[in-house]
């Protein structure tokens, strides 16, 4: 069996994602991890047995034995570190976002193109069995066209620091890092229209709401307290296809609780991905709520992962093209960036 040489790049939350993944990939040897912060690698190489140890991306780059990396560190390094691994010759899985600008994802793009190395892009969402269950329905039709759908990821207290609240390492707040995951689930399923307009507001009103006190929430692992990243992005996102797309995201919000929820609504039926699965349509002139009978309703993060992990060995081994190419990744930095435009000069910003 050809099995793929594997590196890590970042070592922090989300590399135990990817690690615990590839370690249970039969087709995968860990080879080598980098991380800045050369303690943070070296635990994660002891608790993973990998041999080789890194701080410089370079240095595991220039490693002929890796074929492949994932990128899991701050989001503006990831079109950087992308551009590079491609050119050393590795194939890439890169977190979302794909990077911070539609420039940087362009330039990814032409790298991958110029290369023909694969750039899987982390859309973690895409491979949940949820969306592959709505997926198969959209699939034959049931759900009809797709004309409207309607996505909230609304944390009360959630703004995590570090890193996430530092708008030059991040690229912005809330949309950027979850808004992402949610307009592009939405936009998958919607059968990847293209985009004609995005209409956006963001909101900076609460700050990271570190004073509250009884209540704890996830910090980053290098938690500070700056912030400069707006607390709630809006959007509307119009396409050529007529469709639309609603959405609302928040790191902090007068929110009763947390809330999440992704919807779609066709001619035929309508779905519900989150807060749990759902397929709504009409039956000898009655409604029907169909509730599908699955292990998890709602989205099961270590299944996902697995999933998006042995699909991109799959990819690199087979030569085939992954289901979140680097097009889907420019297309979503598209939108992302406009709806930050168009908060920012207060109008609607036609494509
Ligand atoms: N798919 C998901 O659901 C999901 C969830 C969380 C985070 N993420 C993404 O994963 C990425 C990392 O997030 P995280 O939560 O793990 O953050 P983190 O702060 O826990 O870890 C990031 C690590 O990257 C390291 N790093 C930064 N720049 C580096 C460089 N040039 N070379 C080597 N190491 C470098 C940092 O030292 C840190 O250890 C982000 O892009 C984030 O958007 C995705």
């Amino acid at each position: 069996m050809s099995k793929l040489t594997v590196g890590v790049i970042g070592a922090g939350s989300i590399s135990e994602q990817h690690l615990n993944s590839y370690e249970r990939n039969e087709r995968v040897k860990l080879n080598a991890i980098c991380d800045l912060d050369e303690d943070r690698a070296q635990r994660k190489a002891k608790k993973y047995g990998i041999k080789k140890v890194y701080t410089n991306y370079h240095d595991l780059l220039a490693d002929s034995k890796i074929d492949a990396v994932s990128i899991c560190t701050w989001n503006n390094t990831h079109a950087e570190i992308a551009i590079a691994a491609l050119k050393a010759g590795k194939h890439v899985l890169v977190e979302k976002p794909l990077c911070q600008t539609v420039e940087q994802a362009l330039e990814v793009e032409q790298t991958v193109k110029e290369t023909g190395k694969l750039l899987q892009v982390g859309f973690v969402r895409r491979y949940a069995n949820n969306t592959g269950i709505i997926k198969k329905f959209l699939d034959a039709g049931e759900l009809g066209d797709i004309y409207y759908a309607k996505a909230t990821c609304l944390r009360r207290l959630g703004n995590p620091g570090g890193w996430f609240s530092d708008k030059t390492r991040s690229g912005g707040g809330p949309l950027i890092d979850l808004g992402v995951h949610v307009i592009d689930i939405c936009w998958y399923l919607m059968g990847r229209p293209k985009v004609k307009s995005v209409s956006g507001n963001t909101y900076a009103k609460l700050g990271n709401r570190s004073n509250v006190q009884n209540l704890s929430f996830y910090k980053s692992a290098d938690y500070n307290l700056h912030n400069d990243v707006e607390d709630l992005a809006s959007a509307l996102i119009r396409f050529e296809n007529g469709a639309s797309l609603m959405v609302d995201v928040s790191f902090t919000l007068h929110a009763k609780k947390d809330e999440i929820s992704v919807k779609i609504f066709g001619d035929k039926g309508g779905a519900e991905l989150e807060p749990e699965l759902a397929i709504v349509t009409e039956k000898h002139n009655t409604i029907i709520n169909v509730q599908p009978q699955v292990d998890s309703l709602t989205f099961d993060f270590v299944q996902a992962f697995q999933s998006e992990i042995d699909h991109f060995v799959g990819c690199c081994l087979s030569g085939e093209q992954p289901i979140s190419p680097v097009a889907d990744g420019v297309e979503v930095m598209k939108m992302l960036c406009a709806v930050y435009e168009s908060a920012e000069k207060g109008c609607e910003i036609q494509f």
